[in-house]
């Protein structure tokens, strides 16, 4: 089981659509994929699918989410949380989130053993998947902090700008004090994959002249390598997510990766080159 966290602590840059499709792409190549959200924004959560119900009476998450993972020791073991996601065939597991767990914080930080849970409920069922990817929430938080103690290797995705380049100061100390923590219990050190360049404007010039840059500073000046990879900014990437389903009178959320959306796009093309790189680097 190789589980990767996907983290930056910006928001907007394009996080949770890389972890649904990386998700999806591993699920469609045959690997057991579990996605697990971290988030209490419940995007992934949403962008899976999960959230089907129109009425809050009919919620059946906020019962039995990652919260649950957390806060209990001896009850809600992963198989006990995931759902089903037909975001792509074949479908995956997700141990959804839920707004609610924004509530929770200050609890789960007075219990000390919470931040190492995930960690070992992960071990504990690790033979049930090959691939686990953990969407995190754009902050310095403990659901961050849970991610990357659960993780074995981080992806940071990232649009490049100024204000994701100076959050970058922010990830390596928290990094290191992760690793701390992570001694502690006896892990190993977090493998940086690298940053991911993510939602990239497509202008010619642009990416001829500008990007390299762009990338060459974030490896100059913060230490991070930069996979060779490029998510960029295409229609056909959100489209895919926002798709909706008309069910008598109301809409109903159904969304789909890019490769089940359109599987001769561009993005399909640019998450399938991503995949590929993440599985010679991660060594799947
Ligand atoms: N490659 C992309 N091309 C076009 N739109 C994108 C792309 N990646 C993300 N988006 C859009 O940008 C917004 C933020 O993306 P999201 O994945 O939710 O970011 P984060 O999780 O980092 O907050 C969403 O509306 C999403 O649809
Ligand atoms: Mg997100």
């Amino acid at each position: 089981m190789k589980t990767i966290a996907v983290y930056h602590n910006k928001g907007g840059v394009g996080k949770t659509t890389l972890t649904v499709n990386l998700a999806a792409s591993f699920s469609r190549k045959g690997y057991r994929v579990l996605l697990i959200d971290l988030d209490s924004q419940a995007n992934s959560t949403y962008a899976t699918g999960l959230i089907k119900f129109h009425d809050e009476l009919q919620d059946d998450i906020k019962e039995n989410y990652v919260y649950h993972v957390i806060r209990e020791r001896n009850a809600y073991f992963i198989p006990d949380v995931v759902k089903q996601s037909k975001f792509t065939d074949p479908p995956f597991d997700v141990v959804p989130s839920h707004i609610d767990l924004m509530q929770h914080e200050k609890e789960l930080i007075e219990i000390a053993p919470a931040r190492t849970r995930l960690f070992s409920k992960l071990q504990r069922d690790a033979g049930a998947y090959d691939i686990v990817i953990i969407d995190t929430p754009p902050s310095l938080n403990i659901y961050s902090q849970i991610a990357l103690i659960a993780a074995d290797y981080l992806l940071i995705p990232s649009d490049l700008k100024p204000f994701a380049n100076e959050g970058l100061r922010n990830i390596q100390n928290f990094i290191a004090e992760t690793n701390e923590f992570r001694e502690q219990i006896g892990q190993d050190s977090l493998q940086i994959l690298g940053i991911v360049p993510s939602k990239i404007a497509t202008a010619h010039r642009f990416v001829e002249f500008v990007l390299p840059r762009m990338e060459e500073t974030v490896r100059g000046r913060y230490g991070f390598p930069v996979l060779k990879s490029r998510i960029f900014e295409r229609r056909d990437v959100s489209a895919a997510i926002e798709r909706t389903l008309e069910v008598g009178e109301i809409d109903i959320p159904d969304p789909q990766s890019i490769f089940d959306y359109k599987p001769d796009s561009q993005a399909a093309e640019e998450f399938e080159a991503l995949t590929q790189e993440v599985m010679q680097l991660a060594g799947i």
